[in-house]
């Protein structure tokens, strides 16, 4: 069963909850590490990974432009994930990384910039290994975790690139995937990479989404409900994209 939606009544309030928590995370982190405490991490860092989709991009663009985290970035630096991919041209708009890379590109005027980890380009299997090992190597030694996840939520109930539930199964924790609706081509993180955070965000707007959430609240099994259980924060405004005030 997931946790209750907390809704919210302006993108303002959805904003402001989604900043604080993601600053919050970040600084337990950086309070961790500076106390040697925290995963051993071959490459040291705040690692987030994040949603594609169309209901996150305005929230990355205000972290971006947030001087508080840039503050944080100095004593710990920021890499950006992504938790799933399209498979379309490297500079296609409807590729997540290059949304994610556009929304950050601001904060390549904090003094110490955030590191984008774009998924690779190329053949899906090859695209997929070389992600999974750049994500063991930075994260390892030890079984690869982020410190905080944003997951997003599609009205059919898939996250990342997960679709249907028999895709949960037998996959290696990162692989191509097949979506029903172009683009179809996908490929994504499993678990127990994704969704292994100890901070999990799940922005989620529109009225389109609100049968999904009410379907998820009367327990219903899907890609999103297995991966995620109860973890999580659901942050939901219902009220349209397009409204930034
Ligand atoms: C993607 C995403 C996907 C997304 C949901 C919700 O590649 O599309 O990772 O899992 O989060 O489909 O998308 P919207 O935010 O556009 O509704």
């Amino acid at each position: 069963m997931i946790s209750p939606p907390e809704t919210f009544g302006s993108y303002g309030a959805w904003l402001g909850a989604f900043k604080r928590a993601f600053y919050n995370a970040y600084s337990d982190a950086r309070d961790s590490v500076a106390g040697q405490g925290g995963p051993p991490r071959a490459v040291p860092g705040f690692h987030v990974c994040l949603a594609g989709g169309r209901t996150p991009a305005p929230l990355y663009s205000a972290l971006a432009a947030d001087p508080d985290l840039a503050a944080l970035s100095e004593s710990l630096g920021l890499h950006v994930w992504v938790g799933d991919e399209r498979q379309v041209d490297q500079d296609s708009l409807l590729r997540n990384s290059r949304m994610i890379e556009l929304a950050f590109g601001p904060a390549g005027s904090w003094p110490r910039p955030p590191v984008i980890h774009p998924w690779p380009s190329g053949e899906a299997d090859a695209a997929c290994a070389s992600y999974l090992a750049e994500i063991r190597a930075a994260l390892g030694p030890g079984p690869p975790g982020f410190d905080l996840e944003v997951l997003g939520l599609g009205s059919d109930g898939h996250t990342a690139g997960i679709f249907s539930l028999d895709s949960l199964g037998g996959h290696g924790a990162c692989a191509p995937t097949w979506a029903p609706s172009e683009p179809r081509s996908r490929m994504s993180l499993f678990p127990p990479i994704l969704a292994s955070a100890p901070y999990i965000l799940v922005p989620v707007r529109g009225p389109d989404k609100a049968p999904i959430l009410a379907e998820l609240s009367a327990g219903l099994d899907c890609p999103f409900a297995r991966v995620l259980g109860s973890r999580g924060r659901i942050l939901y405004l219902p009220e349209p994209e397009g409204r930034t005030a």
